[in-house]
């Protein structure tokens, strides 16, 4: 291994950085206001299936082709040939867009756990606005880009650190911080009165949405698909950089499965704390994207004095999250240029090159802090306006007047279904499986399960990408 690029010191702090990447805003927020709204039970079913089935395999897939090649996305697949190189470009344009909502909706938490520490302090750290904080806090344009600045130091400071020395470290800290403190929460909200409604909505067998004009079995796979996805940090190359400085002896196809298990740990643990919180206090859990702000901030305060230091320790617990994904999206445009720079000969510069991209990214978020994520009368025009695209076909296209969701569709809904796809259309069927296997096996350790991996590369991924894909589209597109 090239040590101008620097490689994990242990498995504990590599996984704790892999794992630190795949939880993030997606479990804490996405996945209880996703289960909220797609019928609880049965959405739990069914992502579990597809993070078996899908997620586990392109997670190996990915940590696989990174250590293989020994480079992030692009380097790695340029190193197959030079035909290939634009998947990995289509994994760098996701970084900048992805990394650029995030740090808004991360700056966002940074202010909520600001505004909580001021209560504890005694201070009022809702500005006056007591429950109204959030509609307050959309068009407070000002603040939004100094937490969203705040946000992104933070992830840059770490990440100028290295892989070893910054991320590794920060994580190997912060994510079983992050453990014990969701802990915490679960156990205070079960003693609160009401919260067993919470838990039967999760935990009791219930199909009746998918008979649900609205949603619909499709409906729900759908939303299940691509929250798994987006939980798990795949399809952009994430998983090929951080396995790109994971040394030879280190068991792949075990880390490929405690990932996905541990982030889906962690987003049960948060729906545990959310929902059940949410019936205690006799509020809406099934009302979609607030409720991690405005929702939960009402059942904080409804919780007396106490409430303002579990608001704190919830807010806190989120920070954690969102930064230890922020720098694993960071790392895969840095490790992009490092790995140029070092193909040319040159010594490169970590820190010079992650202060330019994050400058970079912040350019990036300016529209989306400013158009008060879509709220209307904001501050700049929306993407419509700006760029005369606006779609008037059927339905109402959200991302006609909303920049995040602009970002999030060309990301998430168009192009990492589409690199995960050919990147397991390559695996099975160009490069055949048994790159995968040999990779695996360099650690001594056996490759289990080959027929179920093979079958998954070859058919299970595409078809469940080219879905999500369409899926996407007729969603965005109305
Ligand atoms: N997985 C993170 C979350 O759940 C977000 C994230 C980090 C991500 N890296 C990524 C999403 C790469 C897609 C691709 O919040």
């Amino acid at each position: 291994m090239d040590n101008k690029r620097g490689q994990w010191g242990s498995t504990f702090g590599f996984l704790m950085a892999a794992v630190g990447s795949a939880v993030g805003l997606g479990n804490i927020w996405g996945f209880p206001y996703k289960m909220g709204s797609n019928g609880g039970f049965a959405f739990l079913l069914i992502y579990l299936v597809l993070a078996a089935t899908v997620g586990i395999v392109v997670m190996l897939g990915e940590l696989a082709l990174g250590r293989k090649t020994g480079k992030g996305p692009v380097g790695a697949y340029q190193s197959f040939a030079k035909k290939y190189t634009w998947i990995g470009y289509m994994g760098i344009v996701c970084g900048f867009l992805i990394l650029a909502f995030y740090s808004v909706l991360g700056g966002m938490v940074t202010r909520y756990m600001v505004a909580f520490t001021l209560q504890l302090m005694g201070v009022d750290g809702f500005a006056g606005q007591g429950g109204d904080f959030f509609g307050f806090l959309l068009y407070d344009y000002g603040g939004l880009i100094f937490f969203c600045m705040l946000f992104m130091v933070t992830t840059l400071v770490i990440v100028m650190g290295g892989i070893e020395k910054g991320i590794e470290k920060f994580s190997a800290i912060a994510m079983p911080a992050l453990f014990f403190i969701l802990l915490f929460i679960i156990i205070y909200v079960a003693c609160q009165p009401g919260a067993g409604a919470g838990y039967a909505f999760m935990f009791k067998p219930d199909f009746s949405v998918f008979s649900d004009p609205e949603i619909g079995f499709f409906g729900v796979l759908k939303s299940a698909a691509g929250q798994m996805f987006f939980s798990l940090s795949l399809g952009m190359g994430c998983m090929i950089t951080y396995g790109s400085y994971l040394s030879k002896s280190e068991n792949l196809q075990r880390n490929a499965f405690i990932i996905p298990v541990a982030d889906t740990a962690i987003a049960l643990m948060a729906g545990m704390a959310v929902m059940p919180a949410c019936s205690a206090f006799g509020l809406e859990y099934t009302r979609g994207p607030g409720l991690l702000f405005a929702t939960m901030q009402t059942v904080f305060t409804s919780m007396g004095s106490f409430g303002n230091f579990i608001g704190f320790l919830f807010y806190f617990l989120i920070f954690i999250a969102a930064v230890t994904s922020s720098i694993s999206i960071l790392e895969v445009i840095t490790t992009y240029q490092i790995d140029k720079t070092i193909a040319k000969g040159k010594e490169p510069n970590r820190k010079k090159i992650s202060v330019l991209y994050t400058v970079a990214v912040f350019v990036l978020a300016l529209p989306v802090a400013l158009d008060a994520l879509g709220s209307g009368g904001a501050a700049i025009q929306a993407p419509y306006e700006m760029l005369g695209i606006e779609y008037k076909g059927p339905g109402f296209a959200m991302w006609n007047d909303c920049w995040l969701d602009l970002y999030d569709l060309v990301a998430e809904g168009i192009l990492m279904p589409i690199g995960a796809m050919i990147m397991s259309i390559l695996v099975g069927w160009v490069w055949k499986t048994d790159i995968i296997k040999k990779e695996c096996e360099l650690s001594g350790a056996a490759f289990k399960g080959y027929k179920y991996f093979d079958i998954c590369f070859k058919y299970v991924v595409p078809v469940a990408m080219a879905f999500i894909l369409v899926a996407q589209m007729m969603d965005f597109f109305g």
